[in-house]
């Protein structure tokens, strides 16, 4: 089964698309050899002239040695690796930390081998498919903290000792506890290896944890009313983000992937439709009849089968308590999640937070292809708001961007009233128009992107750096469409301010293939493709991640890419390299440094996934495309976090 459905698109309208700007952009660039002053020339400098006027990428030097010229980029390249094994460079060393399963106290259920662990000892275990992660000291401590992470989704062949073939009740309840966040407690000992411990903050936030609402969308809004009066778990939890004041954000990204019907009489509004929600056709796209003709199919989990909280036709509303960011407090291991609705509701990827003026910024973008990148900025400063016990993430506005074709940029406010959001053009008040934030950003004329992902703000110059990982169905830079490989977009925010509703932005590069597209503008050591986890450390080193779908690892334009990876780049020279590969059929995907950055976490999602270059594991071979991390020879995979050390205990990077 795939579950990279996102290149799809939900979106009709006839708003601008990023790729037709930036193609305009690059047809300027002559314009900007000529030195003439456009808006956006004072961010761009000489690197991006450079980028901006590159030729081929075989015009460009691959450094003789390794130390290259970044005096930010202290270690040897790897090679592209298809080695089903966690690969890093030379003087480094990479952990297992706690795979699916592992139980969260010394006395809790062990995971076993199988897959034959109860609904309610998953939900005492490390839930599947870890993403976004965040450390959090204890004490200020760079070994000793509580790691919170997210988990994506599950992979019924792998969850189920007889795989995915039939869904019951009691197997939606355990893949509702392999979702959600987990909260752990880790330390370090002397030698440098890190260990889980028990501890009182150690929990698990489920598919079926209670959650509470905040800001301008309350529970009791009539879109949300179910047949449940408690709104239960959160879905789909993407990447993340870390408040100023000590909390945990995570993201619901693809859940209308979880909702399906076979009533055929049920038939998705305009809203629904606009998340994702389709009818399936009379006919199939090969030809022929569709058995499936008038239902809703979700992305494949089918509990709507077993479990009517699923099913469009009988609770409805149940889908839009989802698609939030949601705030989870780790020091306090009763406290209620809280989803945070003034950020809006949409395929949230990532949160990254930022302040300016002691007001706070959350940059979020929404991973669909063709769709927005939003950012939410308080209305005043987040220590009053917090002073009088209010959050400051329910206080503030939602903007959406627009890109423009001079590099300039502009964020749309989407707040009822202004524009076109007002109560004369149907839309009934600031709830309304954050339920429906897709629709508002469509009315307001944002920017389509091809799919983005994370964003990170460069904290030294408070950059901020966008993945768009690759998208498909629009004119695109230097005739590449689809635009298989991806690309990453920074901008400045006018006068470095990041509550600015102006800004100036262009491309940092253009991921590739040398060999097989010659617009890429990586060389051929640093091939990659479709960026997706992003992260600018306190250096400014950038930390990228690749999520290449399963469906083209290893084949096509990626056949000389390898497994997914990570490659670091230098902000000012564009030197890339690549910092580590993964194993068979992941992705990889989350970052998070101790204090002193002498510790990374990594994630490696979904190992050894149905990947078509390599094959489709099924419940009596879950071994087909990876065996890692335990090489059982009757196991099976596991996702996992890895814990990165330099052998001489320095900064990693370095
Ligand atoms: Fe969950 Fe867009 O990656
Ligand atoms: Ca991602
Ligand atoms: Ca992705
Ligand atoms: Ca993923």
């Amino acid at each position: 089964m795939s579950f990279d459905p996102d290149d799809l698109g939900s979106n009709p309208s006839d708003n601008p698309d990023l790729q037709q700007v930036i193609a305009q952009r690059f047809s300027r660039r002559s314009l900007l050899q000529g030195g003439l002053g456009v808006a956006a020339l004072g961010f761009l400098g000489g690197g991006s002239a450079a980028l901006l006027t590159a030729g081929p990428a075989s015009a460009q030097a691959v450094p003789a040695a390794w130390r290259g010229s970044s005096p930010l980029l202290g270690f040897k390249p790897l090679k592209v690796s298809t080695l089903d094994q966690v690969v890093v460079p030379d003087g480094y060393s990479a952990q297992v930390l706690i795979p699916w399963g592992t139980p969260l106290m010394s006395t809790g259920p062990a995971w076993k081998k199988d897959a034959s662990n109860t609904a309610a000892e998953q939900a005492q275990q490390v839930g599947f498919n870890h993403d976004g992660m965040s450390y959090f000291p204890i004490g200020g401590s760079s070994t000793r903290g509580l790691l919170v992470l997210n988990h994506e989704y599950v992979d019924q062949v792998m969850l189920f000792p007889d795989g995915d073939a039939v869904i019951t009740a009691e197997k939606v309840k355990k893949a509702l506890a392999g979702h959600g966040v987990t909260v752990i407690e880790v330390r370090m000992d002397n030698r440098g290896r890190w260990t889980h411990v028990d501890s009182t903050s150690n929990r698990r936030i489920t598919g079926e944890t209670p959650m509470a609402f905040s800001g301008p969308v309350s529970l009791s809004h009539p879109m949300l009313q179910t047949s449940d009066p408690v709104a239960r778990g959160t879905l789909n939890n993407c990447a993340n983000g870390q408040t100023p004041w000590g909390t945990y954000l995570t993201c619901e990204e693809n859940f209308n992937g979880y909702f399906g019907t076979e009533d055929t009489s049920f038939t998705p509004n305009a809203l629904e439709a606009r998340y994702g929600i389709r009818k399936e056709t009379t006919t199939l796209s090969g030809g022929g009849a569709n058995p499936n003709a008038g239902k809703v199919l979700d992305f494949g989990y089918r509990w709507y089968t077993a479990d009517a909280r699923f099913d469009l036709a009988k609770n409805r509303n149940e889908l839009n308590r989802f698609g939030w960011v949601v705030e989870i407090d780790p020091s306090k291991p009763d406290s209620v999640p809280v989803k945070r609705t003034a950020l809006g509701r949409f395929k949230h990827e990532s949160v990254a937070m930022t302040e300016s003026g002691g007001r706070v910024v959350a940059y979020s973008g929404d991973d669909e292809n063709r769709d927005y990148v939003y950012k939410f900025v308080g209305s005043r400063a987040y220590s009053t708001i917090l002073a009088e016990e209010k959050s400051p993430l329910d206080e503030g506005i939602l903007y959406v961007a627009k890109f423009n074709a001079d590099g300039s940029g502009v964020w749309l406010p989407l707040a009822h009233g202004s524009g076109p959001l007002t109560t004369a053009n149907g839309w009934a008040d600031q709830a309304d128009v954050l339920i429906r934030t897709r629709l508002a950003a469509d009315a307001v004329g944002a920017t389509k992107l091809h799919r983005p992902e994370w964003i990170s703000v460069d904290p030294r110059t408070k950059d901020v750096y966008l993945t768009l990982t690759n998208g498909s169905g629009a004119p695109t830079v230097s005739g590449r469409d689809p635009d298989v490989y991806g690309s990453i977009v920074r901008w400045k925010e006018t006068g470095g301010d990041n509550t600015a509703l102006t800004f100036a932005w262009e491309p940092f590069l253009l991921a590739g293939d040398p060999q097989k597209d010659n617009r890429t503008t990586v060389t051929e050591a640093s091939r990659f493709g479709s960026p997706d986890g992003i992260w600018v450390d306190p250096d400014g080193r950038v930390w990228i991640q690749t999520d290449i779908s399963n469906s083209v690892q290893r084949a096509g334009a990626y056949e000389r890419i390898g497994n997914n990876q990570m490659l670091v780049a230098d902000p000012d020279r564009k030197e890339l390299r690549r910092f580590l590969v993964g194993p068979n059929g992941c992705e990889i995907t989350g970052i998070a440094v101790t204090p002193d950055r002498r510790t990374m976490f990594v994630n490696i999602q979904h190992p050894g996934e149905d990947t078509r270059a390599i094959g489709t594991p099924t419940a009596a071979d879950p071994r087909k495309v990876s065996n890692w991390p335990d090489f059982d020879p009757t196991g099976r995979p596991r996702p996992a976090t890895v814990v990165i050390r330099k052998q001489d205990g320095g900064v990693i990077g370095t």
